[in-house]
This record gives C-alpha cells, sequence and structure tokens, in this order.
C-alpha cells in the first residue's frame, strides 16, 4: 500500500493517527475487494468510507462539521451557520404537528445536533406541544457530541430527546432530515460512445482505481438510458438506491404527519443534463472540495447531489402524498425567517449583522438558496402548509 502516492499537496495533511485510522480502513476494502474477486460496486466503497464502524468517516473520530477547515472540520450546514435556520424549520414543523394532531418529532443524521436543540427550543418557544424527540444516525459516534450539544443548549428539554438504535414499523407526527440524502451511498455509470458500463474500484498501482464494467439490463440503466443527453458525449452520473430505499422506508413508517428533507440536488429533468456530464460526486476536506473519493478514505466527505424526482417516486409509491417541493430559498421565506430575524434588534451589531450575513447565505440564489430544495411527504394532513404556499415546484418532478 502507498498512502503517500494518494496524498495531494493541495490539501492539508492529516495527522499520524489520522492517518492510521485511514490506512485501517483502505486494508478492510482491499480485503472485501479481494473477496469480491478483485471490483466493487462503488456505492459499496462509499458505504464503507463513510460507515465502516470505527473507521468510516461518519463512523470514526473526523470532527466533520464546523465554520472553517483551520478546526479541523470539512464542511459546514445550514443549522451550523444561523440557529435562524431551525427557529424557521420549527414553524412547518409545528404546524404539521397542529394539523395531524401528532406529537413527536423524529430527526435523521442529527450531525452536531444543533439542529435537534435549536427546534427543541423553538417549537417550544411557538407554544408547539410534542412529546418526545428520537434521533436516529448511522454514526454511533456522533450520539455523544449531540448529547452534550442538546444538554448545554436546551437543558430543560433534553429529557424529551432519545437515540434510537432501530425504526419503529409505525411513527405518527413529523420528520426531519437535513443533508441526509447526499450522504447515501450511489451508483456511478459512464456512457462511452453511447454504451453504459457501471464504475467501480479496483486496486491498482498501490491504490484505488476505477473500473468500468459492462451491465446487463437493470432499472438504474433502464432510467439512464430514458434520458436525453444529445450533445453531451461521454457522460457520468449517478443512480441513488439507497435514498430511493431510505426514503421508500420512512415513509411507509409514517402514519400520520409529515417528513420533511431538505438538500441540495434537482428534480430528475435537471439532474441529468449536459451540463453534468461528469455527475455530481464531490468530497470535502478541511472546507476544500475535490472530485476524488479515493483521498484520505475515510478522513474526508464524500456525497452527490440528490435526485429529487426518484425520491418524489420513492415516498408516493407508499402511498404517502408529496406535501411539496420547492428551493430552500422560497421554503424559508415563506415560513417567515424574515420576521425571525426582525426579531432581534439591528442597533445589536454584534448580533444582528452574523445573523443577517447568514440569512443571506440561506437565501441568496447563488449560494444555498436555490441549489438546495426542500421536499416533503404527508399522510393524513388535508391541506398544504404555509412554508408550501407559494413557490410549490412539485410539477417540475
Ligand atoms: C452531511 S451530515 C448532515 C448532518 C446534519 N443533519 C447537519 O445538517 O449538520 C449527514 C448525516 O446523515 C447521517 N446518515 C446517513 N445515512 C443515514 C441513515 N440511513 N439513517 C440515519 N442517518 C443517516 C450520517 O451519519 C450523518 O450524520
Amino acid at each position: 500500500m502507498n498512502p503517500k502516492a494518494h496524498q495531494p499537496d493541495s490539501l492539508p495533511a492529516p495527522g499520524p493517527s489520522a492517518l492510521a485510522q485511514s490506512e485501517a480502513l483502505v486494508a478492510l476494502i482491499r480485503a472485501e475487494l479481494n473477496t469480491a474477486g478483485g471490483w466493487l460496486p462503488f456505492d459499496r466503497y462509499m458505504e464503507r468510507a463513510l460507515y465502516a464502524p470505527g473507521l468510516g468517516y461518519y463512523s470514526g473520530g473526523a470532527r466533520k462539521f464546523g465554520l472553517r477547515g483551520d478546526d479541523g472540520s470539512d464542511f459546514v450546514t445550514a443549522p451550523e451557520l444561523s440557529p435562524l435556520f431551525p427557529a424557521t424549520l420549527a414553524r412547518p414543523i409545528a404546524e404539521a404537528l397542529q394539523a395531524s394532531g401528532t406529537r413527536d418529532v423524529m430527526e435523521f443524521g442529527a450531525g452536531t445536533g444543533k439542529l435537534a436543540a435549536g427546534l427543541l427550543n423553538a417549537l417550544t418557544a411557538l407554544g408547539a406541544q410534542f412529546d418526545s424527540y428520537s434521533i436516529v444516525d448511522l454514526s454511533g459516534e456522533l450520539r455523544e457530541r449531540q448529547r452534550e450539544t442538546i444538554e448545554a443548549a436546551a437543558p430543560t428539554l433534553a429529557g424529551k430527546v432519545r437515540w434510537l438504535d432501530a425504526l419503529p414499523e409505525r411513527f405518527e407526527g413529523a420528520v426531519i432530515g437535513n443533508e441526509v440524502l447526499d450522504a447515501m451511498p450511489v451508483r456511478l455509470f459512464a456512457s462511452v460512445d453511447g454504451a453504459w458500463r457501471e464504475r467501480g474500484v479496483v486496486w491498482r498501482d498501490a491504490w484505488f482505481a476505477f473500473e468500468d464494467r459492462p451491465v446487463s439490463a437493470s432499472a438504474d440503466i433502464a432510467l439512464l438510458s430514458e434520458i436525453d443527453m444529445a450533445g453531451s458525449g461521454d457522460y457520468l452520473a449517478e443512480t441513488h438506491d439507497a435514498a430511493r430505499a431510505f426514503t421508500r422506508t420512512i415513509c411507509t413508517m409514517l402514519s400520520r404527519g409529515a417528513a420533511f428533507f431538505i438538500d441540495y440536488g434537482f428534480p430528475r429533468h435537471e439532474y441529468y443534463h449536459a451540463q453534468r456530464a461528469q455527475g455530481t460526486l464531490m468530497c470535502h476536506y478541511r472546507h476544500r472540495a475535490h472530485g476524488d473519493p479515493f483521498v484520505y478514505p475515510g478522513l474526508q466527505d464524500i456525497t452527490a447531489h440528490v435526485e429529487f424526482t426518484g425520491i418524489a417516486e420513492a415516498g408516493v409509491e407508499t402511498g404517502a402524498d408529496l406535501l411539496g417541493f420547492t428551493s430552500q430559498a422560497r421554503f424559508l421565506l415563506n415560513a417567515g425567517i424574515t420576521d425571525a430575524l426582525s426579531e432581534i434588534d439591528p442597533g445589536d451589531t454584534a448580533r444582528f449583522l452574523p445573523a443577517a450575513n447568514a440569512v443571506q447565505k440561506l437565501l441568496s440564489e447563488a449560494e444555498m438558496g436555490e441549489l438546495f430544495k426542500v421536499i416533503a411527504f404527508s399522510r393524513g394532513l388535508e391541506d398544504t402548509l404555509r412554508a408550501f404556499s407559494s413557490g410549490d415546484r412539485s410539477h417540475t418532478l
């Protein structure tokens, strides 16, 4: 093994214990590659790189979330950026609880716990009646961090929080997942000279490398073959079995209430488009984004944009209603983010300016406002929610 061969000078070098963890993960994936005959589909590589117990990016010790690379973090998410994000999100959640007559919240992939702490406080401030706040995360390592954040920021409400090891068969209430779908493993397919091949992982020249294999007919190939890529020539694309299966599971479990997922991505006709002929696979390390998933396995995040039409289909297949689909900017504006901002005294510049900057990031078309979308499913809700009252784009899915 030659990890040095895969340490780009453009990225800061990890410390010795992080490198040792990465090398252990490399050995684990290599052993699996050998057992599998020398080739693994990319989704399996990605699953191991992110979630192999104790070694993967989310299940190992990496810091992950934060505002800057010099604190050892790799990327920032909306709840890390501003408390106004949970404060605003609490409004449609409270509305869904009230409209469905339910009293429980469940969050998937809770990161540092900031969204949970913010939602607990904001739901209480709104007078929402809720009994429990359950957290489900593939990363057991984050549980301690979440507990500390919640105990510090929402001490009187921490007793309502519980961590689930398995999903209940039925759940009535509000489900929320911010940037969870993009963290699910994807398969990669390459179209060369008009023929699709599956892109997988091999061990070559002492490191991981991509290798394409012929594919047999499958639902993924049927989907990709329908895409009109006229003029785009050779093409690389992801498919999202894991995110679709996850959506099916959640919408089947949701027997009453609403489920909200917020993430970056596009409806299918925009996703598979000549503009994205190289796909959307992206890695994050110390706030630098690049496209090589074989750099520091287990120490960097690997993600792909979400294909929202597939998510909508998966939810609706279970009999759930598609409650809405819109941009993050429209959703937060409809839900009253500017009212939340106006509660801060503009004269208090130390508080107001950072809050206004963060709101600008959440809403701006050039930053998170347009690329990020909110999709929601419901069961047993008569009407839509204020957050989808204008600018709903469900018809584009
Ligand atoms: C990019 S992080 C987002 C964290 C947080 N929601 C935030 O916005 O800061 C993705 C999280 O989703 C979790 N995750 C991925 N797949 C999951 C699944 N099937 N069930 C529960 N959590 C999952 C990961 O462990 C990780 O904590």
